[in-house]
């Protein structure tokens, strides 16, 4: 049986950090559903944060303002001292991929660049013109190559096998050979990402079905605060492909269909620069009143930043304009909506990225250490990342000498993947019933319209009524191919087990949740509620259903406070 000292699932910014930063004397690989450079990592366009001060507005910044942001951008429901932690390991984070070989942009004179991002107090945003998330990620993959990392391309994992509280290993479908194989590892640390595809408009690549959230959740293991997902503010309108948070904070202006400027009514003195919850629910806003364009989209104008800047610091984002929808933001405004950006919850793991399963760690956008709270930061998701992927790698190998491993997990791991292959015969000797796709397409839109950015009672009672509805036709489903190379079919019928606990653990932590805090706006309760609800939603998979209890917030320094921008 394969077997490793380390297991990374993920062949992201987070799983790469983690297998370069593990102990090189171990047996480490990665396994990753698409080749590595293909991870939705590289789609991060816009930068990373760190207070290196570069910027001529940023002279005093310091990691504690950059973690005062980080905290009141999170509605203060992030975890103090690990948003602390991720700001004081930021200014390392950058010097160290600087060393890599990281091709930052930078200011006259060389040191790096940093652009103004939202929320932030100052110009901290480190990046490489747009294509940031890209650069870092072809660096970290060349290093991996360099020190030989194992990797295993194209599996796909299924489940994470974990007996009396210690993870075995997991089992995986191999893509290109259509094989069920189980791998057996001390430690597995899953830094799959999110699970945008729940959602209908969503910046997410095809790939973000959040399956890895879903698999330690049945495999025992608790997440967090899943109700906060972040609606980006500007994706390209129609097609929901990410336009930068770069291009506001080189200048960039929303505008309405009157002409107007209007975060000059929601956020007076940040404008544009606001946290994203709130420029997303104010685009939102001034399209249901019928101030937008088509009933749809608001314009975000870059004309005025000119032609110079917008083809040295945003060649990507006119790309895609160029691409997608025939325009030149040279000279005509962007069409942008709202779109499902990113989880702030996830799988529940301490600073040190460990889960309550032995030898079972998580990190990046799948994890909740919680860095982000209610609501993350712009340049915040890069750096967790990093950070966090480093920790994660670090302490699986520390702690090795204490997982002993089990003398039962080759003939548990055997056990689940001949129950894998019966479930797929059993999918596949059916002749009809429902294609998963089509339950897919249902799924999506219960999660856009009724959990969307505006929620209310009404709507998450009937999105659970409904989730549950698609679950029970979820029993219905088939695949009509015999050959199990390269099928598609399978890893969406498989994934979609884990779409529907996402969908109701988001949900269900969204019904229960009455106030309004960051990216979670209750139209039935819109103001925070600090003494009801400054706390963590911790939901586990127990006795076949989602068991929900609450957690304290770690409050350090900073005293909740209403947020004004
Ligand atoms: O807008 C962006 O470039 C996205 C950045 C992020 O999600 O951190």
């Amino acid at each position: 049986m394969i077997s490793h000292d380390i297991l990374v699932v993920g062949g992201g910014l987070a799983g790469l950090a983690a297998a370069l930063n593990s102990d090189p004397a171990l047996s480490v690989a990665v396994v990753s559903k698409v080749h590595p450079l293909r991870s939705h990592s590289v789609a991060a366009q816009g930068g990373i944060n760190a207070p290196l001060g570069n910027n001529p507005d940023a002279k005093d910044d310091t990691w504690e303002k950059h973690a005062f942001d980080t905290i009141k951008g999170s509605d203060y429901l992030a975890d103090q001292d690990s948003a602390e932690m991720m700001c004081r390991l930021a200014a390392p984070t950058i010097y160290q991929l600087d060393t890599l070989g990281v091709p930052f942009s930078r200011f006259p004179g060389g040191v790096i660049a940093q652009r103004p991002f939202g929320g932030a107090g100052f110009p901290r945003t480190c990046y490489a013109a747009d294509r940031t998330g890209l650069v870092i990620l072809h660096t970290l993959y060349e290093h991996s190559i360099r020190k030989n990392v194992q990797f295993y391309n194209e599996w796909f994992v299924t489940k994470l096998v974990v007996d009396d509280g210690k993870c075995l290993g997991v089992v995986v479908y191999d893509l290109a050979s259509g094989e069920i194989i189980p791998v057996k590892a001390r430690a597995v640390i899953f830094a799959t990402g999110g699970y945008g595809r729940v959602y209908l408009k969503t910046t997410n690549a095809f790939i973000n079905h959040g399956s890895g959230i879903g698999i330690a959740y049945r495999a025992g293991v608790p997440l967090q605060d899943l109700e906060f997902v972040q609606f980006h503010p500007t994706s390209l309108f129609g097609k929901n492909i990410l336009i930068t948070e770069g291009a506001r904070g080189e200048g960039g202006y929303l505008v309405n269909n009157q002409g107007k400027r209007f975060m000059e009514d929601y956020a007076p003195v940040a404008l544009e620069l606001a946290p994203r919850d709130i420029v997303a629910r104010a685009i939102q806003t001034e399209v249901d009143e019928g101030r937008g364009y088509e009933k749809e989209y608001v314009h975000l104008d870059l004309r005025h930043i000119g032609a110079e800047k917008i083809k040295k610091r945003l060649p990507g984002i006119r790309e895609i304009c160029h691409n997608f929808a025939s325009l030149d933001p040279i000279d005509t405004p962007i069409p942008i909506q709202p779109a499902q950006h990113y989880s702030m919850g996830g799988i529940d793991v301490d600073e040190s990225c460990a889960s309550t399963v032995e030898g079972f760690f998580a990190a990046g956008e799948c994890a909740c250490v919680s860095v982000h709270g209610a609501n993350r930061l712009g340049g915040n998701s890069l750096l967790d990342t990093v950070v966090f992927g480093k920790v994660a790698g670090e302490e699986a190998s520390r702690r090795m000498k204490n997982l002993s491993g089990s003398k039962k997990a080759e003939k548990l791991l055997q056990d689940e993947v001949v129950k894998l292959k019966s479930r797929i015969t059993a999918w596949q000797s059916r002749d009809s019933g429902i294609k998963v796709h089509r339950l897919l397409d249902r799924l999506k839109n219960i999660m856009s319209d009724r959990v969307g950015i505006f929620r209310n009672k009404k709507e998450l009672a009937a999105a659970l009524q409904e989730i549950a509805m698609v679950r029970d036709d979820y029993k219905e489903a088939y695949i009509s191919g015999d050959c199990l190379r390269y099928s598609q079919e399978l890893v969406n019928i498989i994934e979609f087990a884990s779409m529907l606990d996402l969908a109701e653990v988001i949900t269900l932590g969204g019904f229960n949740r009455e106030e309004t805090r960051g990216s979670h706006f209750r139209t039935d309760f819109p103001k925070r509620n600090d003494k009801d609800w400054l706390k963590h939603t911790m939901v586990k998979y127990e006795g076949g259903k989602p068991c929900i209890s609450y957690a304290d917030v770690k409050i350090d320094k900073y005293e909740p406070k209403e947020r004004k921008y």
